[in-house]
């Protein structure tokens, strides 16, 4: 038998890095770029695991003990009592660019432990497969805020604060956005603990810095709910200064923002962990086509649009 799953990436709107630090964050499903993990159930005793993008095809016992895959079968077994009386193919596969701020960790993760839960036919609920997740996401971040895997499992927008309730949200009104990959990948975790060197530093100063882009986060959303679309992309473009003053911008990330505002987007920021990864532009329809063209000439190795928002 074969078993399929699948979980999607994410982006940031407004309060990366922040969140790791208490403040809440905005991010949203973007269900058409997808991992995908297939399990099949063997007659031998071996688990087999196959995933070509991370140069991965062999036993599971052969990996370390803390990939991330081997961590998530060994979790989802653990925590479930399963002993498992067969063995089992699993093959990882995923549209989602590496470390690009996409949460493609998350995803894959999210699709694997999906596909566990069916194979040996268990009902979850979405809350305890974002918890599983969020303990692979340790070994991926190190400190994870729990967005990722929280957006990818219940695939829904939320607003995210660490330790709180999460808050599900909804955009009243669609709007459009140019995702532009700048093909530079940098891990989250690397950015993440170069902020916490510079918080250990100067804790008043990035204290400060947080503080602001909590700001942003409130009154994004709230521009984005209401409509005003030059509100929300003024809130966006302090956001990328702010993440800029955390270090975690890059000369390609800046370029791309340039590029997209100074060809008429409302606002862009960076998304994700920086350093690399994507750069978001909100931008009106009739605008989509010069946004994406400037965003690619500043370098973006490739860049494509998603309407948020629309049923
Ligand atoms: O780079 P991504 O897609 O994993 O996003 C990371 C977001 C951070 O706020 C930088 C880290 C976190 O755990 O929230």
């Amino acid at each position: 038998m074969t078993f399929r799953s699948s979980a999607p990436a994410k982006a940031i709107l407004f309060g990366e890095h922040a969140v790791v630090y208490g403040m809440p964050a905005v991010a949203i499903p973007l269900p058409s770029i997808r991992a995908y993990a297939e399990i099949s159930t063997n007659i031998d005793d071996s688990i087999f695991i196959s995933a070509p993008a991370l140069n991965i095809a062999k036993d599971m016992r052969q990996l370390s003990v803390d990939d991330p895959i081997r961590y998530a079968v060994e979790l989802f077994l653990v925590q479930k009592k399963i002993s498992p009386q067969g063995g089992l193919h699993i093959q990882l596969s995923s549209d989602i660019p590496i470390a690009s701020g996409m949460g493609s960790g998350a995803a894959i993760t999210t699709a694997l432990i999906k596909a566990l839960f069916s194979v040996f036919q268990l009902d979850y609920a979405k809350k305890e497969l974002s918890d599983m997740v969020f303990m692979v996401e340790k070994i991926h971040h190190g400190t994870p805020s729990g967005i990722d895997n929280t957006v990818t499992c219940f695939e829904t927008a939320v607003y995210y604060q660490k330790n709180q309730p999460i808050k599900f949200i909804n955009f009243p009104l669609p709007f459009h956005l140019i995702i532009a990959d700048s093909g530079v990948s940098t891990p989250t975790r690397t950015t993440v603990a170069e902020v916490r060197t510079i918080f250990e530093q100067e804790p008043d100063k990035i204290q400060e810095i947080l503080e602001q882009i909590r700001d942003c986060v409130t009154n994004g959303l709230t521009a984005l709910q209401e409509g005003n679309w030059q509100r929300a992309g003024e809130e966006m473009n302090r956001n990328h200064s702010l993440l800029r003053e955390l270090t975690v911008s890059s000369l390609e990330l800046d370029q791309i923002v340039e590029n997209a505002v100074a060809a008429g987007a409302y606002g862009a920021k960076l998304s994700g962990g920086g350093r690399g990864g994507i750069v978001i532009a909100l931008t009106a329809e009739e605008k989509l086509d010069r946004v994406l063209t400037a965003m690619a000439n500043a370098g973006a190795a490739s860049c494509f649009h998603v309407e948020i928002g629309a049923e």
